[in-house]
């Protein structure tokens, strides 16, 4: 069952006098329980691919569908609660309200949902137990390091039950092994709790750990692999960027 579609995506930002044109008919189907990479050079609009897929901003042209709803039949208040509702987000450099603890921050969208959280205590505790910080729940942002800011960033990102988890850069700001623990978590997700997860990668053993990987370029979907579990793909991977980048 299909929860996330573009269909023939365009995006164009006006600058000036200047068109750019970022995304130049993008075609992409998203499958329930799928981990699904999008690699490509600088500049080949992941970002802003992984935007108009969360309603984040509208496309040009073409149509973004979620859990089978058009988004450009819905007015700005009603993709407001499509996003608040229906899809995680998961960025680079955490985002975290740095007064608030680990787990204010986790239920923050079920507060700004009208939730109350007395209601939601054994949602958020087992949010916790799964990215490991049940005994860093009283902690705020500065008393984390990077890769559990990150951890309480995916468990905010999971709080509402979101049909589609988006991730941009997950790992970018990470050492290799916080980035591993990261990659690993949101494996976990898809395989244990049937999580959806869209991911912007730069790295190819990032990569790997999708079901399938997406290459862009020039704002055109070139390539894609398939990943299987038994064997990661890491070489294959950077063959297909070694040549996009020439
Ligand atoms: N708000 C904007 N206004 C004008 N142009 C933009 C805007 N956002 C992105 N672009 C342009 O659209 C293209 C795609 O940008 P995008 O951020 O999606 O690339 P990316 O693949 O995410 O790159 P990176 O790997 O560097 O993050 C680029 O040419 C960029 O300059
Ligand atoms: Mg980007």
């Amino acid at each position: 069952m299909s929860v996330l579609e573009a269909d023939q995506v365009k995006k164009e930002y006006q600058m000036g006098q200047v068109t750019v044109s970022a995304l130049d008919g993008v075609s992409l189907v998203v499958n329930q329980g799928e981990f699904v990479a999008i690699m490509g050079p600088s500049g080949s609009g992941k970002s802003t691919l992984l935007h108009l897929l969360g309603g984040l901003d509208g496309p040009t042209d073409g149509e973004i569908r979620l859990a089978g709803q058009p988004l450009s039949k819905l007015n700005d208040n009603q993709i407001t609660v499509v996003r608040r509702r229906k899809v995680g987000f998961i960025f680079q450099f955490y985002n975290l309200l740095p007064t608030l603890t680990a787990e204010e921050n986790i239920g923050l969208p079920l507060l700004i949902d009208g939730q109350s959280l007395d209601k939601q205590r054994g949602r958020i505790d087992r949010l916790l137990d799964l990215v490991g910080l049940t005994d860093r729940r009283h902690h705020k942002p500065d008393q984390l390091s990077g890769g559990q800011q990150q951890r309480v960033a995916i468990a905010r990102a999971f709080a509402n039950d979101p049909e589609i988890v988006l991730a941009d850069e997950p790992t970018g700001n990470l050492d290799s092994k916080s980035g591993t623990a990261i990659l690993e978590l949101l494996r976990k997700t898809c395989d244990e709790l049937g999580a959806t997860i869209v991911m912007v990668t730069h790295d190819p053993r990032a990569a790997s750990y999708a079901d399938r990987v997406i290459f862009l370029k020039d704002g055109l979907i070139v390539r894609e692999l398939n990943n299987s579990a038994a064997d990661s793909n890491v070489q294959a991977i950077m063959d297909v960027m070694a040549g996009l980048e020439l």
